[in-house]
């Protein structure tokens, strides 16, 4: 089923000049890319995209994180794109991750893990609409 996800390079890869790196294991994977904006997230803005963790103990520091520096922000579509996307990251701490995974190859810790990707379709949906409208999603 061809399905839509939202992916976001962290600050950490921005920072260590990893966005072609990072889009080409994305495009190997299948994705395609059908919206990409770069922000710099204020702290209210990342506590907003992450509200579902807002009870966990890293929140304060997660949040602190994702809006240190820019992010690249876009939507992936494709067969699976959620699953896909998933498998192209790796686990979330880097050390649990597969060799060949985005986060295994280039992340430092559990938090500082490089990519973030939608895990559902419900997360999919939220996520792709705090960051873009209609608009600005290509259908072609
Ligand atoms: P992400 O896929 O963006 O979803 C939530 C993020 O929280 C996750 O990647 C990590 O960056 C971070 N995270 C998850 N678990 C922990 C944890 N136990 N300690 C610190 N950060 C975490």
């Amino acid at each position: 089923m061809k399905e839509k996800t939202l992916s976001i390079i962290k600050p950490d890869g921005i920072r260590a000049n990893l966005i072609g790196k990072v889009l080409s294991r994305l495009e190997e994977a299948g994705l395609r890319v059908k919206a990409m904006k770069m922000l710099h997230l204020t702290k209210k803005e990342a506590m907003g995209f992450y509200v579902v963790h807002k009870e966990r103990h890293f929140y304060e520091s997660l949040t602190s994180f994702m809006s240190e520096g820019p992010v690249l922000v876009m939507v992936l579509e494709g067969e699976n794109a959620i699953q896909v996307l998933r498998g192209a990251m790796g686990k979330t701490n880097p050390k649990d991750a597969d060799p060949g995974t985005i986060r295994r190859d280039f992340a430092e810790s559990l938090e500082r893990n490089i990519i973030h990707g939608s895990d559902s379709q419900d997360s999919a949906q939220y996520e792709i609409g705090y960051f873009f409208n209609a608009l600005e999603i290509m259908s072609d």
